[in-house]
């Protein structure tokens, strides 16, 4: 078993629901590495500050002297790897700082890696966990039943999904050419608590918390798989125990909906929550749509099936009512960072 245990962006939101649940399995060191490129991450570290053998710093994983330094005070075996620019808009406006991030930063952790194990013959055992995405295999038209499969070609369409992409194709390098031992899980779209409100979902609670209007792009037919982010983070951890390295592992909830029948689902459940008779029409706006967004993003499960992980779609309701009570009881912390 590995007993240093480094993860980046461990105060975002999968990063921060991994480390919750890693913590309840494990006794090992769990150090994260996190820039707080929004101060609203800070809430999510509450928590995290509670737990016994846990450490963080506040740094960028493309600082190489840093990295290297934390390798070799922590003697890290095993990395897992979240941390990234991950919001699909910001990568239409600002796409070098997504290079810089998901595919510079991923490379310098990679090579640091590699270096640290080889130095200190730790190759065997050290392990390169990485948290990819499922737009790297681009997008399925609207009316086909097609899901991705791990061993699709690569057709990312935004620059996030082109530098997730990316950083995949390093980490398969890494594997062939030095035999650094990898793992990749390509997830779809992940909900729950601690996500900053720019992504829909949570925006759209904030909003409806707020009173405002909820945007939805275009006509609101794009179709994404929504799997639970303490789902996710459940079926990273059996990947990590049972997967195969050199090896990509999709994880989705089976709950392919599109973006209409998502946000209709979220007011049903905050109406039941509240008695409230809130009217999708009324609480709702089509707005212009995201450039190059993809229709629709689904992914075949049964890779993971066959390592035993199934996913219970029926709790997505329920799921979406605790995504609501997180955002409810801490909306004032969240106000003072939006
Ligand atoms: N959210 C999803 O639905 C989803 C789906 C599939 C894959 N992913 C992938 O999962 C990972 C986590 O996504 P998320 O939704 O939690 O994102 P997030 O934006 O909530 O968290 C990212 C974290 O990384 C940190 N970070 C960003 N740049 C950094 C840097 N240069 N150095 C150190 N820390 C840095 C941020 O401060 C933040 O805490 C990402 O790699 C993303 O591509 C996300």
């Amino acid at each position: 078993m590995h007993k240093n245990i480094l993860i980046t962006g461990g105060l975002g939101f999968i990063g921060s629901n991994f480390i919750n649940y890693l913590s309840t399995k494990t006794k090992a060191n769990i150090i994260n590495i996190d820039k707080i490129t929004h101060n609203f991450f800070i809430i999510n570290s509450y928590n995290l500050n509670k737990l016994k053998n846990y450490f963080f710093y506040n740094f960028d994983i493309s600082n190489k002297k840093k990295l290297k330094d934390l390798f070799r005070y922590h003697n890290i075996d095993l990395v897992f790897n979240f941390a990234a620019e991950s919001h699909v808009d910001n990568s239409i406006l600002n796409p070098e700082k997504f290079c810089n991030t998901n595919i510079l930063g991923t490379l310098n952790l990679l090579q640091t890696s590699y270096l640290f194990w080889k130095k200190n013959k730790m190759l065997d055992n050290g392990l390169f966990f990485q948290i990819s995405t499922d737009e790297v295999f681009g997008s399925i038209p609207h009316n086909s039943k097609k899901k991705f499969l791990e061993t699709d070609k690569f057709f990312p369409n935004s620059p996030y999904s082109a530098s997730k992409a990316s950083a995949e194709l390093l980490i398969r390098s890494f594997n062939k050419t030095f035999g650094l031992k990898t793992i990749i899980t390509n997830s779809s779209n992940n909900f729950g608590p601690g996500q900053l409100p720019e992504k829909l979902i949570p925006k759209a609670i904030y909003n409806l918390i707020s009173g405002k209007k909820i945007p939805i792009y275009g006509k609101g037919l794009n179709m994404r798989d929504w799997i639970y982010v303490k789902d996710n983070a459940m079926s990273i951890f059996e990947i990590y125990k049972k997967g195969s390295h050199g090896n990509s592992y999709n994880i989705g909830g089976n709950n392919c909906i599109s973006n209409n029948s998502l946000i209709k689902r979220l007011i049903l459940a905050f109406n039941k929550k509240f008695k409230t008779n809130i009217n999708f029409n009324d609480a709702t706006e089509y707005v212009e749509d995201r450039l190059g967004h993809d229709i629709k993003y689904d992914v075949n499960l049964k890779k993971i099936n066959k390592l035993g992980i199934k996913i219970n779609t029926r709790n997505f309701d329920r799921n979406l009512l605790s995504t609501i009570d997180w955002y409810l009881e801490n909306i004032n912390e969240i106000k003072k960072f939006m």
